[in-house]
């Protein structure tokens, strides 16, 4: 009998001792569940927050950068004739190349070419100043912005008379061969760039 209830006893204090011990255990995974959530659900928050005050940083860098680079874009200053059609061509092909332009129809275009010293067989339609370089007749962009790059003895660029196919003086396909001429101060011309004939078929003129 005395076995029995002894038995009983410690039946019921292991049974205690489990509970109370079961109950610390689901304590524990609770507060550890609830620490991490907090925690998990922090970080993604504080990464976004930063993501997102990046890019705020990076679109307000990039919006500065096209703006600056807007702001010093160069000037090109075109005198041409009021009646020239291809000029227009050509200040459309530099503006979409991201240059500036002041333009200034002008009636007398040889007193504009002996003002700027443009060689006599080097001269075309229009006139431009960049930067202090003088540009003859339809010289392509990019050979401008290589100039500007690094020519400090070139006084300007020429592409003589005006060429099928050179900004401006688009005819469908057709593309002549051309050459970007360069001349100093004292009228000394040399190739800046040659563009061979690149027609993909003929248009009559
Ligand atoms: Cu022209
Ligand atoms: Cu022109």
């Amino acid at each position: 009998m005395l076995q029995k209830q002894f038995m009983y006893w410690c039946e019921k204090w292991l049974r205690l001792i489990m509970v109370r011990i079961a109950v610390r255990v689901v304590v524990t995974i609770c507060l550890t569940v609830g620490i991490l959530g907090i925690w998990v659900s922090n970080t993604p928050i504080s990464n976004a927050q930063a993501l997102v005050s990046n890019s705020v940083a990076v679109n307000t860098q990039e919006v500065s950068t096209a703006s600056q680079l807007k702001a010093t874009a160069p000037y090109a200053t075109v005198y041409r004739s009021p009646e020239c059609t291809c000029c227009g061509g050509w200040i459309k092909h530099l503006k979409a190349q991201g240059f500036r332009i002041k333009d200034f129809p002008t009636a007398d275009m040889d007193l504009v070419k002996r003002k700027y010293n443009v060689p006599d067989n080097l001269t075309s339609c229009h006139t431009a100043i960049v930067n202090g370089y003088v540009i003859e007749g339809h010289v392509p962009a990019d050979d401008i912005k290589r100039l500007l790059q690094d020519s400090p003895n070139t006084l300007g660029l020429s592409v003589p008379q005006m060429p099928v196919g050179t900004p401006g003086m688009e005819m469908g396909n057709r593309k002549d061969p051309f050459t970007v001429f360069s001349f100093d101060r004292n009228s000394r011309v040399a190739v800046f760039k040659d563009y061979p004939s690149s027609s993909t078929g003929s248009v009559g003129i």
